[in-house]
């Protein structure tokens, strides 16, 4: 599948002034995506839950341009304010996509984005954040053009475009759960973009509960972007692709049977080796917190003596996402208030979302 299309180009310069809008979700990967190659192409498959408070929100102002520049022309706003260093990634990213957005080039672009989460949480705003533009691009595409009417396609390209900017991005289109990554398991699965994968999966998974918990809202010492160039090195980097496809077909029937029980140990086992890849790279590193030890040993204790199906993941920083099915919700958040918020200092209750939502302009 190739999106290079030299024939996206407006041919007038008569086009009114108009804007795009999008809220795009996080999503949380139970199967993880650590380690690349090629163009953003993972070396295993993924598997995410998409949530619902932990949004990004953004829109696309753009005006045709009167000269002759044909370089991107950029203003960007991040939460109201100017922010020079999102300006210049996300320049340098749409001049990496302007073989499939050509009509980049001919137009005055300002970008205004925010988070529903502070951004200085620990919560990866990656993937809704490149969602939310790739959709915003995918729009503006269909304004220009009446091209990608069907929903279907528009969400595969905006997957596509979201992944060339974070990998985890591409899992973000979609409602419920997405699965990114060519395996044997899901025919239509594919290393290039993500698809939606929920009305396979048992319907105790479809309101799952996920609580952020933050013990620390510092910025990451090492980025996700640093963290995957690190596994080029790591010597238990082939061992671990492997074991990643082995969980995910592990996952996959777990999911299906709604075995809560082989969910959560894949999950937890897929967070723990997370973290192991960093401590074991060739520059090893830790991002998880003391707090981050004391809640997982307090939940893991919970479990024991309850037998509440109550499970915890991690992405690539200290901050614990604690699973649980809706049926259990009102003693796990009973658990979580009594037993863990001494660890952190603030939590977003989240849970399984339906994915992103065009915004009305405004
Ligand atoms: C641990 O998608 O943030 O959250 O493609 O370099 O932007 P880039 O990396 P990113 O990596 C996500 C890593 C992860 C696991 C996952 O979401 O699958």
């Amino acid at each position: 599948m190739d999106y290079t299309n030299s024939r996206l180009v407006i041919e007038t310069t008569k086009i009114e002034p108009g804007s795009v809008s999008w809220r795009s979700p996080s999503n949380i990967a139970l199967i993880k995506y650590w380690g690349k190659h090629g163009r953003q192409l993972p070396q295993n498959p993924s598997f995410s839950f998409t949530l619902d408070q932990a949004f990004s929100e953004t829109t696309l102002e753009y005006t045709t341009k009167t000269g002759a520049d044909q370089g991107i022309a950029l203003e960007f706003l991040f939460e109201g304010k100017e922010n020079d260093a999102f300006r210049e990634k996300v320049k340098k990213y749409l001049e990496s996509i302007t073989d499939i957005f050509p009509f980049l080039r001919q137009f005055n672009l300002k970008i205004r984005s925010s988070n529903s989460f502070p951004h200085s949480a620990g919560i990866a705003s990656s993937a809704s954040g490149m969602s939310a533009l790739a959709l915003c691009l995918c729009s503006l595409e269909y304004e220009l053009f009446g091209t990608l009417e069907d929903d279907l396609a528009f969400r595969k390209k905006a997957s596509y475009v979201a992944r060339l900017g974070s990998g985890s991005a591409c899992r973000s289109i979609y409602a419920k759960a997405a699965i990114w990554g060519d395996n044997p398991e899901v025919e239509a699965a594919s290393d290039l973009y993500a698809i939606p994968y929920w009305e396979e999966i048992d319907p105790v998974f479809h309101s799952f509960h996920d609580d952020i918990l933050i013990v620390n809202k510092s910025e990451k010492k090492v980025s996700s972007r640093a963290g995957h160039g690190l596994m080029e090195g790591n010597v238990y980097a082939e061992d671990r692709y492997r074991q990643a496809r082995q969980r995910f077909r592990q996952l996959i029937g777990a999911l299906k049977k709604g075995d809560l029980e082989t969910f959560g140990r894949i999950t937890e086992g897929e967070a723990l080796t997370l973290h192991a890849m960093m401590m074991a790279s060739p520059t090893p590193y830790l991002l998880l917190h003391p707090n981050t030890i004391n809640i997982i040993q307090r939940l893991q204790d919970y479990r024991a003596t309850s037998g509440q199906p109550i499970y915890f993941t991690l992405d690539a920083g200290p901050n614990p996402h604690i699973l649980y099915p809706d049926s259990i919700a009102r003693e796990a958040q009973q658990f979580i208030r009594g037993e863990l918020s001494e660890f952190c200092v603030d939590w977003i209750e989240d849970q399984v979302g339906e994915g992103p939502l065009q915004l009305e302009e405004n």
